[in-house]
């Protein structure tokens, strides 16, 4: 697996594994199997693990405290976190907390779930936007003169945030959501972080598990309340997926795989995340790593999947306000 580098310095596996499905939102979890997943990833080259706080309430972190406890190799583990997002009983009820308070405690809280006297990469999951950016980066950036943290990530952040968080301390990477259903980092976001020297982390890059063949809901699926997976829409978007699986089939690979090959094409201070549970999935990603696009084919996938021919937004209204716009 060849490696790429987030920010000045922080260097990663070529893709990372978002591990996120391993605790919540896509049906039926196994821990076993997580775990097993993430000691497959760390044997062949992806050591790159992406979690947050909120996901599964600690489960997921400290999911992956336990499957570090259990590796018995030696490969080196970069492991990326998030904090912000505050659960609530039910969605109507969760909130974004970026205060210096919420940030000391929220550090503090990951490293017991993840066993760690420092994570690699510490995120804003959703920005505050009742707190100003300098106070939320400026408690990260004691964070890493503590020692708790070595680098600085935001989520889902405007221009105008990244490059007000960037001038309090240097920002390594921006993780948002990016495939080929969604490119609305392109315009402006991807050239200013090339300009600025950050990394860019696409979340959701095979489209929440659309961009795929085979796909289909579990029971429990937080992809029921999308509205990309809804009615219509769905019925619209299957028709473009349909399209890419043709494109996929005549180069002899997965629709996974071209989805992935895309993302990993587009600049060389991209990493992707891509999330599985499972090790067959995962050996198809990494698999994906090797799959070479020339630029007819990518300009192809580009106009099969302008933005204009999806249909419906990313998230439901209520979570498309926490975007920092
Ligand atoms: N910052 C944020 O706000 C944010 C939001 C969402 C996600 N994330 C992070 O980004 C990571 C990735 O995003 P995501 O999990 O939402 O979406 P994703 O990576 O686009 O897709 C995950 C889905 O695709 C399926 N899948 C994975 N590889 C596959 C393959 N080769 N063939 C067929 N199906 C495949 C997975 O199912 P199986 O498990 O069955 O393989 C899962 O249902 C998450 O794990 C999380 O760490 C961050």
């Amino acid at each position: 697996m060849r490696k790429r580098v987030l920010g000045s310095n922080l260097e990663v596996s070529e893709i990372g594994l978002g591990c996120m499905g391993m605790s919540q939102s896509y049906g039926a979890t196994d821990e076993q199997e997580a775990i097993n997943t993430i000691h497959y990833a760390l044997d062949n080259g992806v050591y790159f693990l992406d979690t947050a706080d909120m996901y599964g309430n600690g489960h997921n972190e400290e999911l992956i405290g336990k499957a570090l406890a259990s590796y018995k190799g030696t490969e080196e583990v970069i492991i990326a976190s998030k904090f912000g997002i505050v659960n609530g009983d039910d969605i109507t009820k969760r909130y974004i907390d970026g205060s210096p308070e919420y940030v000391r405690s929220a550090i503090d809280k990951s490293l017991k779930r993840l066993n760690l006297e420092y994570l690699d990469l510490y995120y804003i999951h959703r920005v505050d936007k009742t707190v100003p950016i300098e106070e939320t980066v400026g408690t990260m950036s004691d964070l890493v003169r503590e020692g708790k943290i070595r680098h600085i990530g935001i989520c889902e952040a405007s221009l105008e945030t990244i490059e007000r968080a960037n001038k309090v301390h240097p920002i390594t990477a921006v993780q948002s959501e990016y495939s080929l259903w969604s490119r609305d980092v392109e315009a402006a976001i991807l050239p200013k972080l090339q300009e600025l020297g950050i990394g860019f982390v696409p979340y959701s890059p095979l489209g929440r598990g659309f961009l795929t063949t085979g796909f289909q809901f579990e029971e429990q699926d937080m992809r029921r309340f999308l509205p990309r997976f809804q009615d219509q829409n769905l019925l619209n978007n299957q028709k473009l997926v349909n399209q890419l699986t043709k494109i996929a089939e005549a180069m002899n690979i997965k629709t996974a795989q071209l989805a992935l090959a895309w993302v990993l094409h587009k600049s060389e201070n991209i990493v992707p995340i891509p999330g599985t549970k499972k090790i067959s999935h995962l050996t198809d990603n990494i698999e994906a790593t090797d799959v070479l696009l020339n630029t007819e084919q990518i300009s192809e996938l580009d106009r099969l999947f302008d933005s204009a021919a999806i249909q419906g937004t990313r998230y439901p209204g209520i979570l498309m306000e926490e975007i920092d716009a």
